[in-house]
């Protein structure tokens, strides 16, 4: 145990799951947050158990206006001290915006963006009057890349992105240090809760690994890295967004959150393996011609 304690928001599944036990691990006592009590239960007696550390469950809806203000005021009245905060939880709603659940959307924005705020507002005041602390956000490549069909969700990313860079100069002058992990897609419930798992990004790409999205985050948060973009193809995705403009992004995106067609697709990848002949074949012939032409000369 090194007596500190990391609060995880979202850590019933996915991501948050992966730093909860990556925390465990290294002696962390946990603050673990979601709706679902008994999965977090569950986790914690899990977790206490391996690692002889001290975990509290507190079971929230962070859709909630007042939710922020509720976990911090249990940790002040448990006399629980959080040095590190992370930002986990999260959700999306899969559709054409004039036709998805608004509902859910304003769920969305609630989650990933107000009370992300909220409780950034509340634990990094505390931090930064000790001079110490951590907390993780949890953005996405979308954070770059605008979202058709998950609008509001690629939305809520790119505010994570410009709320932490933004924080992370104010904080230049002091201890505490703000990193935002900006994964891809990963193979968590994310995308069946969302509605989206019929998509090509979701059916047809390879998906990151909750583990390794987690790992990486893990690592950046220790040593106070700003940006996390984990895997290598997201990396480039990332690159490429910082350069290309936000139109032509948008259409790559589309065509990856479209419903998935594997008729279409195998259609697709032959067309382009047989444009991708033809000009292979053509560029051969004119070598060889050319070498002809050459010995003809000689
Ligand atoms: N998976 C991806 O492809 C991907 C890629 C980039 C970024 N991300 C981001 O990574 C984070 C974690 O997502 P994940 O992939 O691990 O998805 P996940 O497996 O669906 O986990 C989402 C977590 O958020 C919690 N949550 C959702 N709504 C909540 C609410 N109203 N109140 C409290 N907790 C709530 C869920 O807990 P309960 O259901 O128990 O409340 C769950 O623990 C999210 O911020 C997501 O946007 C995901």
């Amino acid at each position: 145990m090194n007596g500190k304690t990391a609060l995880i928001t979202g850590a019933s599944s996915g991501f948050g799951r992966e730093f909860a036990k990556l925390f465990a691990q290294d002696g962390y006592n946990l603050v673990l947050v979601a709706r679902q009590q008994e999965v977090l239960q569950q986790l914690s007696d899990e977790l206490t158990q391996a690692h002889g550390i001290n975990a509290t469950v507190l079971a929230k809806d962070l859709a909630q206006p007042d939710a922020a203000d509720q976990i911090y005021l249990e940790c002040q009245q448990q006399g629980i001290q959080v040095d590190v905060l992370v930002n986990d939880a999260g959700l999306s709603e899969y559709g054409k915006f004039v036709e998805s659940d608004l509902r859910k959307e304003l769920d969305t924005i609630q989650v990933n963006v107000t009370s992300l705020v909220y409780l950034t507002k509340l634990f990094l005041r505390d931090m930064v009057a000790r001079n110490e602390g951590k907390i993780l956000q949890l953005g996405s490549t979308l954070s770059l890349i605008p979202t058709p069909l998950m609008a509001v969700y690629g939305a809520t990313k790119a505010f994570v992105l410009s709320f932490t860079e933004a924080l992370q100069n104010e904080l230049n002058d002091t201890n505490v240090t703000l990193t935002i992990l900006m994964p891809g897609a990963a193979d968590t419930d994310f995308f069946n809760k969302a509605g989206a798992e019929d998509t090509k990004v979701y059916q047809d790409t390879k998906l990151s690994k909750p583990e390794d999205v987690a790992r990486d985050g893990y690592e950046g948060l220790m040593s106070g890295v700003p940006r996390v973009v984990s895997g290598f193809k997201n990396k480039v995705q990332a690159v490429g967004a910082g350069m290309l403009p936000g139109s032509l992004m948008a259409a790559a995106m589309r065509d990856l959150m479209e419903p998935y067609d594997p008729d279409a697709e195998r259609k697709k990848k032959i067309t382009q393996y047989t444009i991708a002949g033809v000009v292979a074949a053509g560029v051969l012939t004119w070598l060889a011609l050319g070498r002809n032409r050459r010995s003809d000369w000689n």
